[in-house]
């Protein structure tokens, strides 16, 4: 305890310089900046049948208290999105890629719809990316930089080559692709895929 009480303030004068520089170099270190990616996020929400984002995501409370988010007891960023069976509809913006300290995306059982961003390739922290929902398009290629990602949950009605949106992911442990229109040459890829564990399939050429 002694020892403890010494070392406080000498890491406080250690971090502050730190700090101070970090918070003058623009926003993106900063709960704001996912404030304003979770806003943007909730604007297209078009249809919310519980009202849970209208009532509660508010912006007189506190970010972290929203409900369906979770933030790291030490940055107080976002580390976690939870939408699971929120009855939600809607588009999902690029500024979700804002979110830089997200590591769980639970997106399921919505009914969001259309592309899904390349910016989501920003979440450089993703660690599980659970997506069944209505999504066109391709799965952005850039999500194969993802290089942290363990769970990619993609049941949706992608089309397009998979490889590339996982081929160099060396941490991936689930990989589910079910109800897609994915071509290539799955088989392939799977050799660099040497943390997997579980591979859900079919693809439909
Ligand atoms: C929003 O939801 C959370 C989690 O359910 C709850 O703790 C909080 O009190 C709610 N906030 C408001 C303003 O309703
Ligand atoms: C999201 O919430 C649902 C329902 O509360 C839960 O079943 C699911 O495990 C959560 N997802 C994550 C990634 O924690
Ligand atoms: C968040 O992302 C969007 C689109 O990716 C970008 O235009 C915007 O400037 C970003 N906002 C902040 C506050 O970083
Ligand atoms: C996807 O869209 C179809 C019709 O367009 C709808 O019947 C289905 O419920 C939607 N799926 C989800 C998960 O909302
Ligand atoms: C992946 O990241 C590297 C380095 O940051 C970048 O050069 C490359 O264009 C990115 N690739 C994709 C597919 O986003």
């Amino acid at each position: 305890m002694g020892k403890t009480g010494f070392l406080l303030p000498l890491m406080v004068v250690v971090l502050l310089p730190f700090f101070g520089a970090t918070l003058s170099a623009d926003s993106p270190n900063s709960i704001t900046t996912d404030q304003l990616a979770l806003l943007a996020v909730k604007s297209h929400v078009t249809h919310d049948p519980q009202n849970l984002l209208a009532t509660n995501w508010s912006t007189t409370t506190f970010v972290c208290n929203w409900i369906g988010v979770t933030c790291g007891s030490r940055h107080h960023r976002v580390t976690a999105l939870n939408f699971s069976g929120m009855g939600l509809t809607g588009t999902i913006q690029p500024h979700l890629g804002n979110l830089s300290f997200l590591a769980w995306l639970d997106i399921c059982h919505n009914n969001f719809h259309g592309p899904l961003p390349v910016d989501l390739a920003n979440l450089r922290r993703l660690k599980s990316f659970e997506l069944c929902n209505n999504f066109t398009g391709v799965i952005p290629t850039t999500l194969g930089n993802l290089s942290k990602l363990e769970m990619s949950l993609y049941h949706n009605d992608f089309k397009g080559q998979i490889a590339t949106a996982v081929e160099n992911l060396s941490n991936l442990k689930y990989l589910y692709l079910q109800n897609n229109q994915l071509s290539g040459e799955i088989l392939l890829v799977i050799e660099n895929l040497t943390s997997l564990k579980h591979l859900d399939l079919p693809l439909t050429a």
